[in-house]
C-alpha cells in the first residue's frame, strides 16, 4: 500500500487491483459483485490492520513454555455505513472473528446528493475499541464525514475508514474534516460526474450489492 498524504493510503496489491476490476465491469452479476466486495474488504483489512497494537501472553506448547504476542485491548468495532458498507462485513470478520459490529444508516438525497442519516447503533465501550468503518465508495464524502462525526460524538476515537473506490473529492473533504482518521482506499479515481457519481466508479454500490433496482 502507497502513503498518499498523512493518514490516507491507497492499495497497490495485485490481488486487490485485480478484483476492483472485476467489480467496475458492469457484466459482474450480484453473486459475483458481493464475493469481490467481501474479498476486497478482506485484503483491505489485512493491510489496514498491520499496526493493531500487540501484548505478551505466556503460553505451553507442546516443547515448553513461552511468551507470545496476542493482540492487545478490547475486540474491534466494524461499523458499516448501510446499506453498502454491509457487504464488507464478512471480509474483516474473517480476520477477525470476534468483533463487536455496529451499525450507521445514512443514505444520499438523490436530488441534492446530502447524507442523511436514519440508524446509529454502537458496541460499547466504543472509545475503547479500534473502529474499523466501511463504504465501499467515497464519492463527496458527504456520508464518510457524518458517519464519522457521529461515532466520534459517542466517544469513538482510534478509527480506519475503508473504502474500495475514493473519489478525490471525497478523500480531501473527510480528511480536511477528521484529519485523525485513517483512510484506506482500494483505488483512486477520477472524478465525480454531474450526478456525484463516481468516475470510472463501479455504479451504485448498494444496488449492485443488494440486486436492488
Ligand atoms: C452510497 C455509498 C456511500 C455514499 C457515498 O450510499 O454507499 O454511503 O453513497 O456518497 P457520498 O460520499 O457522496 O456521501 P447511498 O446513499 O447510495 O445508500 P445505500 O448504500 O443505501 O445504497
Ligand atoms: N454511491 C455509489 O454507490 N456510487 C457512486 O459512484 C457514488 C455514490
Amino acid at each position: 500500500m502507497k502513503k498518499v498524504m498523512d493518514n490516507v493510503y491507497e492499495m497497490e496489491h495485485p490481488l486487490i487491483q485485480h478484483k476492483i476490476t472485476m467489480l467496475r465491469d458492469k457484466n459482474t452479476g450480484t453473486n459475483e459483485f458481493r464475493k469481490m466486495v467481501e474479498e476486497i474488504a478482506m485484503l483491505m483489512g489485512f493491510e489496514a490492520l498491520s499496526d493493531l497494537p500487540l501484548t505478551e501472553v505466556e503460553i505451553e506448547t507442546p516443547i515448553e513454555k513461552c511468551m507470545s504476542p496476542v493482540i492487545a485491548g478490547r475486540k474491534l468495532a466494524i461499523v458499516p455505513i448501510l446499506r453498502a458498507g454491509l457487504g464488507m462485513v464478512s471480509g474483516i470478520l474473517a480476520l477477525t472473528p470476534t468483533a463487536k459490529v455496529g451499525h450507521i444508516g445514512m443514505y444520499r438525497d438523490e436530488v441534492t446528493h446530502e447524507p442523511h442519516e436514519y440508524y446509529c447503533k454502537l458496541p460499547s465501550p466504543i472509545e475503547e475499541r479500534t473502529i474499523v468503518v466501511t463504504d465501499p465508495m467515497l464519492a463527496t464524502g458527504g456520508s464518510a464525514v457524518d458517519a464519522v462525526t457521529q461515532i466520534k460524538r459517542h466517544g469513538g476515537k482510534r478509527i480506519k475508514f475503508l473504502a474500495i473506490i475514493g473519489a478525490p473529492e471525497g478523500i480531501k473533504k473527510l480528511h480536511d474534516a477528521h484529519p485523525d482518521v485513517e483512510l484506506y482506499v482500494g483505488h483512486i479515481d477520477r472524478c465525480l460526474n454531474e450526478n456525484a457519481y463516481i468516475c470510472p466508479g463501479l455504479g451504485d454500490a448498494g444496488d449492485r450489492i443488494f440486486g436492488t433496482k
